[in-house]
């Protein structure tokens, strides 16, 4: 992945920061997916009063990929301001296993460093029914 295309993915990723909708957890996560023909689709954390409700910038992201009838994904990032860096959490990894291959970087990006895993990396085990036919009917 170009370094070209990790700046885009960071870029991306800041702007949809600033507008999370956060005002439970004060917590503005970001992220941009990159697709196969090099567009990216950015998402923010949405909360709500009714805390499960919450989506997670990394699904919103994926999300706004998929409506955008991209279904081939290359790398996705995350950022979140600050010092820290942060994981993506188990349902965001879930959601990313079943879009993008297992090769595909995920990015951490804070405000001083970076981290890169794959996805494999990041779900080693995964819930995959969908290898099996006779559950999904997908084959
Ligand atoms: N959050 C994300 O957007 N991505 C993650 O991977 C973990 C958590 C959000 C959900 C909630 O709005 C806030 O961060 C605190 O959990």
């Amino acid at each position: 992945m170009s370094k070209t295309d990790q700046d885009r993915l960071l870029q991306s990723a800041r702007l949809a920061s600033a507008g999370a909708y956060s005002p439970y957890s004060k917590f503005r996560v970001g992220s941009a997916v990159l697709d196969a023909a090099g567009n990216i689709h950015a998402g923010c954390n949405v909360e709500n009063a009714s805390y499960g409700l919450t989506s997670c910038a990394e699904r919103n992201a994926l999300a706004a990929a998929m409506a955008a009838g991209q279904h081939e994904l290359s790398a996705i990032l995350i950022y979140v301001p600050g010092k820290r860096l942060f994981e993506p959490c188990g349902a965001c990894r879930q959601v990313m296993f079943e879009l993008m291959p297992g090769t595909a970087p995920v990015w951490s990006v804070s405000d001083i460093d970076r981290r890169c895993w794959t996805v494999a990396d990041l779900l080693p085990e995964p819930f995959e029914p969908r290898l099996d036919p006779t559950l999904t009917g997908v084959s």
